[in-house]
């Protein structure tokens, strides 16, 4: 990205378009306690589509016992309406997660280990090398089938087992990924206590094995610093972040973790920046009312709630 930016403010360097990944049906539903219907999340994906979503994480292949709410990922990659240019990844842990993904029509998935090893354990069950064996086979098998994969690191800051996480054990674990080949490793602020001084740090160290054009931000915004952070790592270049329309989520394994920084937060900041995304606020408002609607409970995005307030969606 550095020879297509564009001067932000202060003279600084910005990518001058940004890739959103929603990832609100994944990692915001994956949370929530009460079935959501397939029919539901199928409604979310379209709408989210709708609203010019280049990429949304459609649903997990892990194991349903660990995970229950996603067990119904092969009825919701058969019931979406697949726009053409829009990709649809979802999480496969192991081969047969990627065996059931690939059956289910999927044409990207994405792996996901840790950089901390008591988390890798909390949420699959094995340690960090253990999870590059299990990734192998997962690449391997995606090679041949023409699928790409993503590859997500959680933990790359604190762990809320083990504490602060130094920046080159995340360099480590992303040049891993790299040399299986994944196309993206997604660096996952997990219980979101980052900083933007100590994000600048990681994304520069990871930068050592992992070009930044290839690196995403996926920050979860526990302590209200999301926005920091990816304003942070726009700055030195990063084009690609993960966001949850509505501010849905947390993660199952990471008590008190809230969701990804909202969809239409990260816009707002996106679009008064003057940097291209090709999402619409008001299509991506409508597929945040119709999932917080359905949950029964407000939107956390404040762009979505400011916006609310001062010109209210159709019913
Ligand atoms: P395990 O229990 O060690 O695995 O779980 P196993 O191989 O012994 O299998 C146990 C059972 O699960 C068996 O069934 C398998 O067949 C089945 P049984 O014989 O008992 O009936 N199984 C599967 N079923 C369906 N699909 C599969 C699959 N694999 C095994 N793919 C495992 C290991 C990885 C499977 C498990 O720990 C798991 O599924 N974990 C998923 C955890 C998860 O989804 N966490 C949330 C996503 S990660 C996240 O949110 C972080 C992220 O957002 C970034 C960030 O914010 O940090 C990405
Ligand atoms: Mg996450």
């Amino acid at each position: 990205m550095i020879d297509d930016m564009t001067a932000g403010p202060r003279g600084m360097k910005l990518p001058q378009r940004v890739r959103m990944v929603e990832v609100g049906p994944r990692d915001g539903l994956q949370n929530e306690q009460a079935k959501v219907p397939t029919g539901v999340k199928v409604g979310l994906i379209d709408r989210l589509s709708a609203a010019g979503l280049p990429a949304i994480e459609a649903a997990s292949f892990v194991s349903p016992k660990w995970v229950p709410q996603m067990a119904d990922g092969a009825e919701v990659m058969a019931a979406i309406k697949r726009r053409p240019g829009v990709r649809y990844p979802v999480l496969t842990p192991n081969l047969k997660g990627f065996e059931a993904a690939l059956a289910a029509g999927c044409d990207e998935v994405a792996v996901f280990v840790a950089a901390s090893e008591t988390f890798s354990r909390k949420n699959i069950n094995c340690s960090i090398a253990e999870s590059l064996e299990r990734a192998q086979p997962v690449l391997a098998a995606a090679k041949a089938h023409r699928v790409r994969v993503r590859g997500y690191i959680s933990c790359v800051l604190d762990c809320p087992y083990e504490g602060e996480i130094a920046p080159e054990r995340v360099r480590d674990v992303a040049g891993a990924l790299k040399a299986l080949g994944c196309y993206e490793i997604s660096l996952g602020d997990t219980i979101g206590t980052g900083t933007p001084g100590r994000t600048q740090k990681l994304i520069s160290t990871v930068a050592d094995v992992v070009p930044i054009a290839e690196q995403a931000g996926h920050f979860h915004d526990t302590y209200g610093q999301a926005l920091a952070n990816v304003y942070a790592a726009l700055e030195l270049g990063v084009a690609t972040f993960d966001s949850s329309v509505a501010g849905l989520g947390g993660c199952p394994y990471a008590k008190g973790a809230t969701g990804n920084v909202a969809s239409e937060d990260l816009l707002y900041l996106l679009d008064g920046l003057g940097i291209e995304t090709g999402i619409d606020m008001t299509r991506l408002r409508m597929a945040g009312q119709f999932i917080a609607d359905f949950l029964g409970r407000p939107t956390t995005s404040r762009v979505a709630r400011a916006l609310d307030a001062k010109n209210p969606l159709a019913a």
